[in-house]
């Protein structure tokens, strides 16, 4: 059986990107093993806009009575929404930017986080659709945040993940990668370690 994994990226910082290099571990790693597929998407390059009223307007449109126009802004979200649901792993390249995760990957979340197609609305709350998918972040910050409130980036993505029904996730951090050489080789080198030790389990 094959394991399909996503890889999402969203360092604006092109090859010093720190989260990006653990990501391309994580890919280089996982190329080794048999019965597993790699797909890389960069949220960087992909550019996607702000969600706005006429792209979520365009959802709520039957896609057969779509304007030429609706069909180009839904497109956005459909392409988004059959990877997602083409692959058992998620793998989530955050970097750490003012406190908060990078608004390429918020696009990303905007477009897939679709009630009626990957979570649903219910008297109990909101009910997931997406089923027997995994997510891993790998989350590389300057400072040092991992298990305390100022963690703003983790529980986040694990609420919107966890809506959508991917409740299964691992979370490999390298902190403090700006307070010094030797932390920042240390904490990479860690991270490096856990992410062998995630793809060994793919
Ligand atoms: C625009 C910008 C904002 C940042 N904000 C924070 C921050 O709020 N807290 C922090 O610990 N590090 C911050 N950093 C440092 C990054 O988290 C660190 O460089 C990390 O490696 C970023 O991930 P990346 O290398 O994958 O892009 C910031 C870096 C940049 C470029």
């Amino acid at each position: 059986m094959t394991t399909r994994v996503l890889v999402l990226t969203a360092s604006i910082l092109a090859e010093n990107g720190q989260s990006k290099g653990l990501a391309e571990h994580f890919i280089a790693r996982a190329a080794s093993r048999d019965g597993v597929e790699v797909t890389h998407r960069d949220l960087v390059a992909e550019e996607l806009p702000h969600l706005g009223l006429a792209e979520l307007g365009s959802w709520q449109v039957a896609a057969e009575e779509r304007s030429d126009e609706q069909r180009a802004l839904a497109a956005r979200s459909d392409v988004l929404l059959a990877e997602l649901r083409g692959h058992d792993v998620v793998v989530l390249g955050v970097p750490m930017y003012n406190l908060g995760i990078p608004s390429q990957l918020k696009a990303w979340f905007d477009r897939v986080m679709r009630a009626g197609e990957t979570f649903r609305y219910t008297e109990n709350g909101p009910q997931g659709l997406v089923e027997g998918k995994r997510a891993v972040i790998l989350a590389a910050r300057g400072g040092q945040y991992a298990g305390t409130e100022k963690d703003t980036q983790t529980p986040h993505l694990k609420l919107m993940l966890g809506m959508m029904g991917i409740t299964e996730v691992d979370t490999v951090f390298a902190e403090g990668l700006n307070m010094g050489e030797s932390h920042r080789e240390a904490a990479l080198k860690e991270a490096r370690q856990a992410i062998d030790g995630l793809v060994e389990r793919l």
